[in-house]
């Protein structure tokens, strides 16, 4: 039977579910997006992310990763969260020497990772060190919602026989409500907002295993008050074979359903909390130097007629470019959560 016969089936028997846990089935049932054996972040898969694009990615972090040791010294681990195939990690590794282990949920990426770090089931209960999540955040699921007539409105996953799977009109839920209230700021009348309660909850617990180090979260999005022009027709969205794909609600398990991330809702969480965006952040750990002594490279290869050191030289000057592209990679957003080292946290692990 087909995912989307058996959520058909699961809301004839017991009604409409919160858009959450449609996601959750699309994504991460054994037959959803990220349930099978189809590993996803690669150049052949669905989407592109940093760590795919270049191991520069990998490399710069690493000098984010040196100064947290530095601070904090060892015991140190560092740990990746939806580490997808390790494209992150194996170059990070390759420059700061310290212990590692990845928390994946898709079978297809755990089976890649277990060649690059071990791959454990959760992320540690006391953890001196950094944990970085590049696109997890916008993969969680998330509640929806409308404005209707100055008032919120959820929008949950129901059928119809003549369309399949629609969005029904329910009183929101309360702790949905709140989020609303606290996070979504003035949005105009028939504007959508993704609710994501989940995030909120993922980056908290994990926070809270945190003696001494920090938090790593990159991804798309922005705050409450920047993202309000994209509310008219919200942000959820899918993605298939590098593209936009159909309604969320048209193939369930078939393509990546995603929404950018509310990081106001993320920097409530903690007092040392700050933001960049991903071109500012590279720029900060040494990628637009390295872009500058490639260009150089690339010119003396070429002046000394080396084409195959210019051509490996061109294609690294166009990966540096589009990590730090500004309407690009470097849109993105990047939020660093600091857990100061005391000489308690020290001991603690
Ligand atoms: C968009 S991919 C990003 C992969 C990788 N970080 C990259 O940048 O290429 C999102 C990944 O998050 C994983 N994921 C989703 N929920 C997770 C969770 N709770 N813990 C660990 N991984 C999770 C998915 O299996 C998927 O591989």
């Amino acid at each position: 039977m087909t995912l989307e016969k058996r959520i058909l089936d699961d809301i004839a028997a017991n009604g409409p579910m919160p858009f959450e846990r449609f996601m959750e089935l699309s994504l991460y049932d054994s037959e959803g997006f990220f349930g099978g054996d189809t590993l996803r972040s690669e150049k052949s898969g669905d989407f592109l992310t940093s760590p795919e694009v270049s191991a520069l990615f990998g490399e710069t972090l690493a000098a984010y990763v040196q100064g947290e040791l530095d601070r904090i010294g060892e015991p140190f681990i560092l740990i990746e969260a939806a580490a997808g195939t390790g494209s992150l990690l194996k170059p990070l590794l390759a420059r700061v020497d310290v212990q590692a282990v990845a928390v994946e949920t898709s079978p297809a990426a755990r089976a890649t990772l277990s060649t690059v770090v071990p791959v454990v089931e959760d992320v540690p209960p006391s953890i001196r060190g950094v944990v970085i999540a590049n696109e997890l955040l916008d993969n969680l699921p998330m509640a929806l919602a409308q404005r209707v007539d100055g008032e919120w409105r959820e929008r949950w996953v129901g059928s119809d026989d003549s369309s399949g799977l629609i969005f029904v009109d329910t009183d929101p839920r309360p702790e949905v409500v709140d989020w609303l209230d606290s996070y979504a700021g003035d949005v105009p009348d028939g504007g959508w907002v993704e609710v994501q309660l989940e995030a909120r909850a993922w980056v908290s617990g994990v926070l809270g295993n945190i003696r001494a180090g920090s938090m790593l979260l990159i991804d798309y999005g922005d705050t409450a008050e920047n993202l309000l022009p994209r509310r008219r027709d919200g942000t959820l969205r899918t993605y298939r074979a590098h593209h936009l794909g159909p309604h969320p609600l048209d193939e369930p398990g078939a393509t990546d359903i995603t929404a950018d991330v509310n990081f106001t809702a993320l920097m409530d969480i903690h007092p040392n909390a700050r933001l960049y965006r991903q071109d500012d952040f590279l720029t900060e750990f040494g990628l637009r130097d390295r872009l500058s002594e490639i260009r150089k490279a690339e010119l003396e290869a070429a002046r000394s007629g080396d084409e195959f050191e210019r051509l490996r030289l061109r294609t690294l000057k166009t990966e540096a470019e589009t990590l730090l592209h500004p309407r690009g990679l470097g849109d993105f957003r990047v939020l660093i959560l600091t857990v100061s080292g005391t000489a308690d946290a020290h001991h603690a692990s």
